[in-house]
C-alpha cells in the first residue's frame, strides 16, 4: 500500500489523526494529520499514491512529504512566520515485515524518528516477514466496529 515515494495513508483509529507517508529516500515517516496553521486535517483521504505535497484545504499551506512546511499563501501576512519551525509534527515510526508502526507522540529528535520496528517485534519478525506482506496487495479494505474488550 506504501510502495513508491508519495504513497500515503491516514488513520484516525489510534486516538490521534495520523498521516503516514512513504519518502523519497524509500523511508515511511508519520506526522500528525493537523496543519500547523489552525490545525486543519491536512490530508482528507484515507489513502493514495505519488502525492508530491499534502496541501491544507483551509489557506492552503503545503507540506513536503518529509513534512517540512513548503508554502504559506500571501505569506507577507503572517509578519515573520519561520517555516522551519512550522513543519508537520513528526512521530515515530518504522516498518518490518511489510507493517509499519507509529508512535502517537511527538519524535523529540532525528533519531527518536526512527522507530526500530523490527526490534520491537523481538522473535515475531521472522514468523510476520514468513507471510510475505511486502509483496501482498491491497485486494479491498473493510473496517468494523465491535463492542470487545
Ligand atoms: S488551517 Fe491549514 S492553512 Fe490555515
Amino acid at each position: 500500500m506504501l510502495e513508491a515515494p508519495g504513497d500515503f495513508v491516514t488513520h484516525d483509529l489510534s486516538g490521534a489523526p495520523l498521516l503516514v507517508v512513504r519518502g523519497d529516500d524509500g523511508q515511511v515517516s508519520a506526522f500528525l494529520n493537523v496543519c500547523r496553521h489552525r490545525g486543519t486535517r491536512v490530508e482528507q483521504l484515507p489513502c493514495g499514491s505519488g502525492k508530491k505535497a499534502f496541501v491544507c484545504p483551509y489557506h492552503s499551506w503545503s507540506y513536503a512529504r518529509d513534512g517540512h512546511l513548503l508554502g504559506i499563501p500571501h505569506q507577507e501576512g503572517f509578519g515573520g512566520i519561520d517555516k522551519t519551525e512550522r513543519g508537520l509534527v513528526r512521530l515515530p515510526a518504522g516498518e518490518a515485515a511489510g507493517l509499519v508502526f507509529v508512535r502517537a507522540s511527538r519524535a523529540v529528535s532525528e533519531v527518536d524518528a526512527q522507530l526500530d520496528a523490527r526490534a520491537f517485534l523481538g522473535p515475531l519478525a521472522a514468523d510476520l516477514e514468513g507471510f510475505g506482506l511486502p509483496r501482498a496487495h491491497v485486494y479491498d479494505a473493510r473496517s468494523y466496529t465491535k463492542e470487545m474488550n
